[in-house]
């Protein structure tokens, strides 16, 4: 574990290093949980956001996008169930006043005894906290933190208050304070307002169930234990779909979309057993049934995507709240050959973190090699992404900056450019520039020398095998085009 955590650290110093991931507003020494994507960064996740939204919509001719708006009615908190449930169990230390989520508190317990080798007192310990959050035992939790002897980081006692709920959503005014102004929440989740668009979506689109709409967008959580780098953040952006069925068949899309869900994972290129699937044991206010996807970072198994059996929860409160009608008219036949008719659809739903997919692609990716031969000692840290994902696809390098090379090099970047991204560098050696695109991650490098100007062609390389082969200038762009595919 130590040495995963040492990775963790490397993954993060990394990002920061080449211009992926930075704290937010760091010159004021940054802000918790929150983070800015830099020149890279920005790249990988619209290509994430890219991929998925591309395989959601464009590969499913019955999902189509939207865009709602972060800002959404009051009342759609209330009646979503976000107002009254959105919490989690928390405790405070009474003498380093420092707060706590207490499944994280116990599960951090937990993991210190399993790297000591008490494996059972471990797993007992997390079926205890399991079984008693399944219940809400509130009282149950503190006796299980006090008897276990969990102490805080800060003061190093086991000097408790009450296990007690807080709402995780953000809230501000809206209007200004001389007009009456009204509390609004800041979308701790993109769902709703694809709920709230349903009818809208599926009368404009004429829209035959079952159908799907999918959306990404930045949600908003206090979350109180935020330490995991971009794993838990307050500001972060999800991808969701909503995937509106007949009443009765969810278990059905339930299991498609698990499978669908862990086929697209796969496609990134990941090893199975990096992934395995986390059924829930208590629900959230909203299924009937609910299961993680978990990949393996550094710091273990932990929920990527969630797919959950929403029912008719969601619509059937709206419904209610707004009082507008939040029906489908099913003229399909049933097997006693009459019309299903009217009913509020039941709601599979897929969501996936997007900070936390760029979190797995880069552990995924993030690799270090040592290269030293008899001779020299030689390493190099190469980013391996999934080509379609890299920020920049290809690199061209000038040999030297002189003899016509730099010429011939921007010729060929303009002739790139337009159909990926592409990176024009001539400044320092050769291998000091391979090594910097190694560690963004690019997959292929051109090399403009002497010899090109004698017969138009290059060398191309190969990120991953460091194998160089001789092109001709013109088939660069077909062999990038190729290659991503
Ligand atoms: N609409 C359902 C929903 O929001 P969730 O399990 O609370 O379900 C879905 O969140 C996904 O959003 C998670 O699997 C995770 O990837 C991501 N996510 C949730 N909270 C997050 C946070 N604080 N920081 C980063 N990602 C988060």
């Amino acid at each position: 574990m130590a040495n995963e955590t040492s990775r963790f650290q490397s993954i993060i110093s990394h990002c920061k290093e080449y211009g992926f991931i930075f704290p937010s507003s760091e010159i004021y020494d940054g802000l918790s949980a929150v983070y800015d994507y830099g020149q890279w960064g920005s790249e990988l996740k619209k290509n994430i956001k890219d991929y998925w939204w591309k395989s959601m919509t464009q590969m499913h001719e019955n999902i189509v996008g939207i865009d709602a708006a972060i800002f959404m009615h009051p009342t759609t908190w209330k009646a979503s169930g976000h107002v009254d449930n959105f919490s989690d169990p928390m405790i405070d230390n009474k003498d380093s006043k420092k707060r706590y989520r207490v499944d994280h508190l116990i599960e951090k317990h937990a993991d210190e005894l399993t790297e000591t080798g008490r494996r059972d007192e471990a797993k007992s310990l997390l079926d205890g906290m399991d079984a008693l959050l399944a219940k809400d035992d509130f009282t149950g939790l503190k006796r299980l933190i006090e008897e276990n002897k969990i102490i805080c980081e800060i003061s190093g006692t086991s000097n408790w208050t009450d296990v007690r709920q807080f709402n995780l959503m953000f809230s501000t005014q809206l209007g200004s304070v001389s007009e009456e102004a009204n509390e609004i929440y800041l979308r701790p989740e993109t769902a709703q307002g694809i709920f709230v668009n349903f009818l809208n979506v599926q009368k404009t689109g004429r829209m035959k169930i079952p159908f799907g709409i999918a959306q990404i967008g930045k949600a908003f959580r206090n979350e109180i234990v935020a330490r995991q780098f971009i794993f838990r953040m307050r500001e972060f952006e999800q991808m969701e779909m909503q995937f509106f069925i007949r009443p009765g068949t969810q278990k059905e899309w339930y299991e498609f979309w698990k499978e669908e869900r862990m086929r697209w994972h796969l496609s990134l290129g990941i090893p199975k057993e990096r992934y395995r699937f986390h059924d829930h044991v208590k629900l959230a206010h909203y299924a009937d049934a609910a299961c993680d996807i978990e990949y393996e970072f550094p710091i273990g198994f932990k929920e990527v995507e969630g797919i959950h059996s929403r029912t008719d929860f969601d619509l059937r409160n709206h419904q209610e709240y707004s009082k507008k009608k939040m029906q489908y008219f099913d003229n399909e036949l049933d097997a006693g050959g009459k019309p299903y008719g009217n009913y509020i659809p039941y709601v599979i739903e897929t969501s996936i973190g997007l900070d936390r997919t760029i979190l797995m692609v880069l552990s995924e990716a993030y690799t270090e090699e040592d290269l030293s031969t008899t001779e020299k000692k030689d390493d190099r840290v190469v980013l391996k992404l999934p080509p379609k994902l890299a920020p920049v696809k290809l690199a061209i390098l000038p040999l030297v900056k002189r003899d016509g090379l730099p010429e011939i090099a921007r010729q060929i970047m303009e002739e790139n450019k337009n159909a990926f991204r592409s990176f024009y560098e001539e400044k320092d050696t050769i291998g000091k520039r391979y090594r910097r695109m190694d560690a963004i991650g690019t997959p292929f490098c051109v090399t403009v020398d002497h010899q090109t100007k004698e017969d138009s062609t290059v060398t191309i390389r190969h990120r991953d095998s460091m194998q160089q082969e001789r092109v001709h200038i013109h088939s660069i762009k077909s062999i990038v085009e190729k290659l991503l595919s």
